[in-house]
């Protein structure tokens, strides 16, 4: 793995406020001023916005906090590892199945391969949001896992509700979505082998205050900063919560499964008697939302009545024809 001990202290520094210079920064690494501005250039490269004034030196554009291992290993029981720079989280834990403990967890502060469904890039500049994936071993198997995915992503709307962030809702099947922009997206990837215990690993990644220059999304986003408008967001304890709140949605969905669900679902549900359509490959069908129902399905409203669509390979957006 390569070594990022000199961009990590520089951030660490910086992340203090205020402006320090090459000379400083070279000092505390024993490096040339030199090497310090390639450093600089590295960390640029990872989405951090830095600039540089004359004769005053290095400062972060906008605060950042950085999650800290010691603050996250005192408020939880359950393994968690912070890796700053990773590939990506869910690919992380997916390697390491075998010898993990069900409930551990991995968090970056940047994503070189972030993944969204489908092998999609998730876009992940370093110290600006969560990503975070945990390990579950779901003995129910795999068929349990699509409305385990349902399940997470309530309990994380109503985890934000609880501290205050009102407003964010859902998209069939794992997105989180305020005004009608992409919040937070789910991944649940799996091993294992049908009929046995199913080794799931579940990742989220949440916008917290991603700068507006953040390149390559293809679609509307949002952050957690403009639910909170004012108020202040504390990583640490952000991913604290998230990390109980995925513990405890995953445990009691190993007890209960969907019941009693489906009328939570539907009061978050972004598009709940909208127009739609689903994309399914080449075809495509319109119709008014409806929720879904206890299987976890997507309920569609057409000429033909009330139809619902389940699988992996189905995409919700919405109708063009949407005023
Ligand atoms: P669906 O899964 O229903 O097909 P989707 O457009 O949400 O719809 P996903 O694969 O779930 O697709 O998510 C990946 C998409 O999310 C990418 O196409 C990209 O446009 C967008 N995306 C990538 N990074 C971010 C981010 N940090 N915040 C918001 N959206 C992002
Ligand atoms: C989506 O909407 O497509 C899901 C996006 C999931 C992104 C998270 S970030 C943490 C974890 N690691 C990844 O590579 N992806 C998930």
């Amino acid at each position: 793995m390569k070594d990022h001990s000199a961009k990590l202290s520089i951030l660490k520094t910086l992340s203090q406020g205020g402006f320090h210079s090459g000379e400083e920064l070279g000092d505390q690494l024993g490096v040339s001023r030199a090497a310090v501005s390639k450093h600089i250039k590295g960390i640029q490269e990872w989405g951090v916005d830095i600039f540089r004034v004359q004769g005053k030196g290095y400062q972060l554009a906008k605060p950042m906090q950085l999650l800290d291992q010691e603050v996250l290993n005192q408020a939880l029981t359950t393994p968690v590892e912070l890796i700053p720079i990773i590939d990506s989280t869910n690919q992380y834990l997916l390697e390491r199945t075998d010898s993990l403990e069900s409930g551990s967890v991995c968090l970056a502060e940047y994503q070189a391969k972030g993944r969204g469904r489908r092998g999609r890039e998730w876009v992940s500049p370093f110290g600006s949001n969560l990503y975070l994936s945990m390990f579950w071993r779901l003995d129910a198997g795999m068929a349990a896992a699509m409305g385990l995915s349902l399940v997470v992503g309530v309990a994380i709307v109503e985890a934000l509700e609880e501290i205050g962030l009102e407003g964010v809702k859902l998209k069939w099947p794992n997105d989180l979505y305020y005004q009608d922009k992409k919040l937070a997206g789910i991944l649940v990837e799996m091993s294992g082998q049908a009929g046995a215990a199913a080794n799931l690993v579940i990742g989220m990644g949440m916008n917290l205050m991603m700068s507006d220059k953040t390149e390559g999304i293809t679609q509307p986003w949002s952050s957690l900063s403009e639910v909170a408008e004012s108020q202040n967001i504390d990583r640490n304890q952000l991913a604290i919560t998230m990390i109980k709140t995925l513990n405890k949605s995953l445990a009691d969905y190993e007890l209960q499964g969907m019941s009693g669900f489906v009328e939570r679902w539907n009061r978050l549900d972004n598009f709940l008697g909208r127009p739609i359509k689903l994309i399914m490959g080449p075809r495509e069908i319109s119709g008014i939302s409806k929720g879904i129902n206890e299987q976890g399905a997507v309920l569609l409203e057409t000429e033909q009545g009330i139809e619902s669509y389940i699988g992996g390979e189905i995409s919700l957006r919405p109708s063009s024809s949407e005023s």
